[in-house]
């Protein structure tokens, strides 16, 4: 699987104002979002791109625009507070949504919400979510969307737990990771160490 780590100075000032617990939820959220922006810009970094004539006041020139722009996929809650920043980058993707709650125990995804298009072959697809943890969660994220004949799919996440990394790997599943961080490991808890906690309760409030 192919892993980049967006290891930039600004990058790594934000991660550390969400990792800090005295961080509060709305300083939290504007952290988000804006390595939010350092994400995606560094994940579309190679997209296939479609020229286009423009005349400027001075002259004709040739420019670019995106030549299929993705499908953004963020996951519910946490991923909402990615879902903006992303739409502002890529105006003109579409967004579906997957709604998913972690078993505190088992630590297995529960859906509670699916809204995607039926076919998504050909079609690139960024998912947000702060948090790769035990995997499960973008794993089955994944898997709805290969289902509708997805093949090219980024995982966007803030942080990622090694074990999470290796459970995508050994999914076989055609995904590629764009993370601020690979932290060192989960706990008993399933949580992310150091990590920042609990992305969804830090943007919005515990549940
Ligand atoms: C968190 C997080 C991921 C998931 C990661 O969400 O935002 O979606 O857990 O864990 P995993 O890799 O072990 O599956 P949570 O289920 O707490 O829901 P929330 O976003 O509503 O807070």
């Amino acid at each position: 699987m192919d892993v980049l780590v967006v290891d930039h100075p600004l990058a790594r000032a934000r991660l550390t104002t969400m990792r800090d617990a005295r961080t509060d939820n709305a300083a939290f959220r504007a952290a988000v979002q804006e390595l939010t922006v350092m994400l995606v810009y560094e994940a579309m970094r190679g997209a296939p791109l479609a020229e286009e004539r423009v005349h400027t006041p001075v002259a004709r020139t040739v420019g670019h625009r995106l030549a299929n722009p993705p499908l953004l996929v963020p996951v519910l809650r946490a991923g909402l507070g990615m879902a903006d920043q992303a739409h502002k980058l890529i105006p003109d993707a579409q967004m579906g949504f997957v709604g998913l709650a972690r078993d505190e125990e088992t630590l297995q995804p529960t859906p509670y919400m699916e809204s995607l298009p039926t076919d998504l072959a050909g079609r690139p697809v960024l998912v947000l979510d702060p948090m790769l943890a035990t995997g499960g969660s973008m794993a089955y994220t994944i898997k709805l969307l290969t289902d509708r004949g997805a093949t090219d799919v980024t995982a966007i996440c803030a942080l990622a737990a090694p074990e999470g990394v290796k459970f995508l790997e050994d999914s076989g599943l055609p995904v590629r990771l764009v993370t601020a961080s690979i932290d060192e490991r989960l706990n008993d808890s399933g949580f992310i160490v150091p990590g920042l906690g609990d992305a969804g309760d830090r943007l919005y409030g515990a549940v």
